[in-house]
């Protein structure tokens, strides 16, 4: 079967689809003619132009702070589609260095890419569970691994994030369910849309000389979600131009 055929009668759910690497990643499942299913918090717009040009798309919108909320979507979900995939691309970040950031700012990050992304983790593991298959894909950072300047919080939180994957792999193997990670480094969209001094410095560390796209952070993971990658789990995988090398 061709790979794009692949996901033809597949349901995938998406957390954080509304910019950057989350809508990318819903236009190109989207265009494999699978049913996607688009969360977004406050910003609806992108995701309601894809929804007129693909009838099978659906979008639900809740805060991820909001743990009932949580609880109460992800099971109606379930139990209206047979979802085979969910991917978190929930993410928010502050530049900011150690001495001159706030706990309260370092424990917002934490709690969103972390806690709260844990907490939709913990409740779509209980329904995939009784589905008996599944795929999971967190969508983590080369901060995670690495550890980059000025981000001592967001680095904190994937390298968190980074942990849970490992852990949520090795509990739900038993049940068929993989869960994987994507690392990427410098990708050009959304959190850089508008990039600083330290980010095209780090354009000349790069490898391949240049940031990655949306595009190529969306084929990965495509790829990892599908049964494709079915002897994968417990992994995060860079995609970085080869910067994690460089570093
Ligand atoms: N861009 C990069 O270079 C890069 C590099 C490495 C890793 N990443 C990771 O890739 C992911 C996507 O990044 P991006 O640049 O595409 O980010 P983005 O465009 O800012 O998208 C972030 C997403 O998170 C959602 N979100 C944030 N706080 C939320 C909350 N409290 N409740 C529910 N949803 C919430 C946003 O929803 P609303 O907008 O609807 O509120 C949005 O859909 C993140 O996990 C990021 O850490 C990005």
């Amino acid at each position: 079967m061709e790979f794009k055929q692949y996901f033809k009668d597949k349901c995938i759910f998406v957390l954080g689809a509304s910019s950057g690497i989350g809508i990318e990643i819903c236009k190109h499942l989207l265009s494999y003619n699978a049913t996607v299913i688009m969360h977004y918090n406050t910003n609806e717009k992108e995701i309601a132009i894809l929804q007129k040009e693909y009838p099978q798309s659906i979008k639900v919108k809740f805060n991820i702070k909001d743990e009932q909320e949580i609880k109460k979507v992800t099971s109606k979900l379930f139990s209206q589609y047979k979802i085979d995939a969910f991917i978190n691309c929930v993410g928010i970040m502050i530049r900011s260095f150690i001495p001159l950031t706030s706990k309260e700012s370092f424990n917002n990050i934490v709690t969103t890419n972390l806690i709260d992304a844990f907490v939709v983790l913990k409740y779509v593991s209980l329904e995939m569970i009784k589905n008996k298959t599944g795929s999971i894909l967190n969508v983590s950072s080369l901060a995670g691994s690495h550890g980059l300047k000025g981000q001592a919080a967001y680095s904190a939180s994937k390298a968190g994030l980074d942990a849970v994957t490992r852990v949520l792999s090795k509990e739900l193997s038993m049940y068929n369910i993989r869960v994987n990670g994507i690392a990427p480094g410098f990708i050009d969209t959304g959190i850089l849309a508008e990039p600083k001094e330290q980010d095209l410095a780090f354009k000349e560390k790069i490898p391949l000389k240049r940031f990655g796209t949306a595009a190529e952070v969306a084929h990965l993971t495509c790829f990892l979600i599908s049964d494709y990658s079915s002897y994968i789990t417990g992994q995060t995988i860079k995609i970085d131009g080869g910067l994690s090398n460089a570093l």
